[in-house]
């Protein structure tokens, strides 16, 4: 019976089905296992399901000379190292779709919260600084009839896009299928959105020069990977009131640390990479991921693969 490791216990009750048909150890642990027994686990195993949060590079590939499916938990496989798969004959699979409304809504609610100063105003009722209420008291901008610069036209890009068409907002898009030019985008929007992956080519894609670029009275919302934006010249930016404000769900590193000097930047709300981060959500995904390690265990082509042309070599 082929042997399946898997990197943290899932919600819902999918990992039932990998356990039925296979030798299956699941990490007990809250976080991710350390790297050492990860790689002693996935030595002995066929099948591996793995989260954001393990390295799946090319020297743990190699350490494991019986793996012939990796599942990911997440749509974004940045975490792994797709050529080293490619090399092996080892399908990736990944999560799409099922994540795509709930991440979206998570973008459009960061939009509200870091323009309409939700965090400040939770803080002050909780500190007692809420004397009464003003008339120019702790005003911010609007979200309805904004231009929203979405970068990444992908699934959660359009879904965002969806999403402002209620509220009125002119939404330009740059990227895979979006006709804007990024730099114009940047220049005309008053909420700039992240929706691309994390690969080489957007590592520090939004750095000094793409936030002097912004209106000094325009917001950054990141919920793609935290290495898209450039940590330092954010906090320069927030300091010297480049832009008004930014909103991230992701971070370099993560967790950020709580004294990491980004959090002394003003005009600043970050949340712990929740975008996908609702039950139904977190179920749909393990049953994705299931079913992807599963396919492949058996010989079929997964559902959702990042590398579908391994299965044309064979
Ligand atoms: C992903 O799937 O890539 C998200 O970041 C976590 O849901």
């Amino acid at each position: 019976m082929a042997r399946c490791y898997v990197t943290r216990r899932l919600p819902g009750d999918a990992l039932q089905r990998l356990e039925a048909a296979y030798d299956t150890e699941v990490w007990d642990g809250d976080g991710p296992p350390p790297a050492d027994a990860l790689r002693d686990r996935v030595a002995e195993c066929e099948g591996l399901l793995s989260l954001l949060t393990d390295t799946i590079d090319a020297e743990l590939i190699a350490a494991a000379p019986e793996l012939r499916a990796i599942s990911n938990y997440a749509v974004g496989v940045d975490n792994v190292d797709v050529e080293a798969a490619n090399a092996r004959g080892i399908p990736v699979g990944h999560t799409p779709d099922v994540l795509t409304d709930s991440t979206a809504d998570l973008a459009v609610a960061l939009m509200l919260a870091i323009a309409r100063r939700l965090h400040e105003g939770n803080r002050i009722v909780h500190t007692g600084e809420w004397s009464t209420w003003s008339p120019d008291w702790m005003l911010g901008r609007d979200l309805h009839g904004a231009t929203v610069g979405i970068v990444g036209g992908g699934r959660i890009g359009t879904g965002v896009a969806k999403r402002l068409d209620g509220f009125g907002c002119e939404v330009l898009v740059a990227g895979r299928d979006g006709p804007a030019p990024f730099g114009e985008l940047l220049e005309r929007s008053d909420f700039v959105t992240l929706h691309v992956p994390l690969t080489p080519g957007t590592r520090g894609l939004i750095g000094d020069a793409e936030l002097a670029a912004m209106k000094p009275t325009a917001y950054l919302v990141n919920t793609s990977r935290g290495p898209i934006v450039d940590h330092a010249a954010l906090a320069r930016a927030l300091h010297d009131a480049t832009i008004a404000g930014a909103a991230l769900d992701v971070t370099d590193p993560e967790p950020l640390p709580p004294d990491d000097p980004l959090l002394e930047a003003p005009n600043l709300l970050v949340i712990p990479h929740l975008g996908s981060a609702t039950h139904r959500t977190r179920a749909a995904m393990a049953d994705l991921a299931v079913t992807n390690l599963l396919a492949a265990l058996a010989g079929e082509r997964m559902p959702h693969c990042v590398n579908p042309e391994i299965f044309e070599s064979r």
